[in-house]
C-alpha cells in the first residue's frame, strides 16, 4: 500500500483513518475525498492532498485515482442505520451504487478495496450470542440489506475479476474525534460527551440491549492490518467479524459512574434504534479474523472509558 485514496475522509472513521494512514505510509499519498458541505479542515486538509470524490460519481473517483497512482482505495461512504430508515433509497444509492463505482474503478485500475460491513449485516434470524463468522445473514434494515450486498457484491469482484477486496464487520465505533451521525450505536458515544459535560445522559435504548462496540484505535488498526494480511492465508475476505467488548447501556454507565460519580442517566426510549438494536446480535465470534490474520483488540470498557473520558475533558 503506498497511494490510498479514502472516499468519504471527513466522516467519523475516514477523519482518523487518513491521519493514521499518513503516518503509516509517510512517502505515499493518502488522498482525503471528501464532498460539497464536509470539507477537510485543520490537520486534516493540512497534512496531505485532498479531492472532491463524491462516490455516486465515478468519474470523480477514476479520476483521483488516475492523478495520484492509487492502489488502494477505502470506501468509507455510508449512510448510518437510523438515518437509513428515514431515507432508504439514498442508502442503497451510496451504500451498493457507491460501491459499484468503486468495485467498477479498482477493476480497471487494478487497486484493493476496502468497504466495512457491519453487525447490521445481521438479523434477527441469526445466532444473537457469539455469532459465527458464517452464518444466517437475513437483516430486516436497509442499512444491513446495503452491507450484506456489498459483502457480496466485493467477493464477486474479488472471485470474477480478481480486484483485491477485504472487509472488516465493524461493531458501534466509539471515539472523541469526529462524531457518528444516525446509527443506532451513537449512544455509546454521546453517553461520554454528556458525562464529561456534567449533563444527564437520555439513552434511547433499554436495559438488556446488547451490542459490540469497539474504541476508534483498535478499529483503525484493523482496517489497515486486514489490507496488510497475507493474502495466501485468507479464507475470507468479505467479510470478517472482529470483536473487542460487548455491553448494555447499564453497563457502560455503571462503568462511567465509577470515573464520574455524580453521572446520571435517564432512559428515553426511541422505538426505531431499539427496534434496529433488538435484530442486532449481542456478541461476535471473531475466530476467524483472529487465525487468518492475526486480530487482537487492546482496548475493553474499562480501557476505553479511561481515555475517552480524558480526551474529552481536555477538548
Ligand atoms: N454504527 C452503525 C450504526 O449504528 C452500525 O454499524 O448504524
Amino acid at each position: 500500500m503506498k497511494n490510498v485514496l479514502v472516499i468519504g475522509a471527513t466522516g467519523q472513521i475516514g477523519s482518523e483513518l487518513t491521519m493514521k494512514l499518513r503516518k503509516t505510509y509517510p512517502n505515499g499519498d493518502i488522498v482525503a475525498g471528501y464532498i460539497t458541505g464536509a470539507e477537510p479542515k485543520g490537520e486534516l486538509l493540512e497534512s496531505g492532498p485532498a479531492e472532491i470524490v463524491d462516490i455516486t460519481n465515478p468519474a470523480q473517483i477514476a479520476a483521483a485515482v488516475e492523478k495520484y497512482n492509487i492502489d488502494t482505495i477505502y470506501n468509507l461512504a455510508a449512510v448510518l442505520s437510523a438515518v437509513a430508515e428515514a431515507k432508504p433509497q439514498l442508502a442503497w444509492h451510496i451504500g451498493v451504487g457507491g460501491l459499484y463505482n468503486t468495485l467498477e474503478v479498482a477493476r480497471e485500475k487494478k487497486c484493493a478495496v476496502f468497504t466495512p460491513s457491519s453487525i447490521g449485516s445481521f438479523g434477527p434470524g441469526t445466532p444473537k450470542v457469539n455469532t459465527p463468522q458464517d452464518t444466517i445473514q437475513r437483516p430486516t434494515t436497509i442499512y444491513g440489506v446495503t452491507k450484506v450486498t456489498g459483502e457480496l457484491l466485493s467477493d464477486y469482484y474479488a472471485k470474477r475479476f480478481g480486484v483485491d477486496t477485504r472487509s472488516v464487520r465493524f461493531p458501534g465505533l466509539i471515539s472523541y474525534v469526529t462524531p457518528p451521525g444516525g446509527g443506532t450505536t451513537d449512544y455509546a458515544v454521546d453517553i461520554y460527551y454528556s458525562a464529561v459535560k456534567g449533563e444527564k445522559f437520555y439513552c434511547p435504548l433499554k436495559p438488556g440491549t446488547f451490542m459490540d462496540m469497539m474504541y476508534m484505535p483498535d478499529a483503525l488498526r484493523a482496517a489497515i492490518e486486514i489490507m496488510e494480511a497475507d493474502p495466501s492465508k485468507l479464507i475470507h475476505r468479505n467479510s470478517f467479524n472482529i470483536a473487542s467488548m460487548s455491553f448494555d447501556p447499564e453497563m457502560i454507565a455503571a462503568k462511567i459512574k465509577e470515573h464520574v460519580p455524580g453521572f446520571e442517566m435517564e432512559y428515553k426510549l426511541d422505538p426505531l434504534r431499539q427496534s434496529i438494536a433488538d435484530s442486532w446480535p449481542d456478541s461476535l465470534d471473531d475466530t476467524c479474523a483472529r487465525e487468518e490474520w492475526g486480530w487482537r483488540p487492546q482496548y475493553d470498557l474499562e480501557a476505553m472509558t479511561i481515555d475517552m473520558l480524558d480526551h474529552l475533558k481536555s477538548k
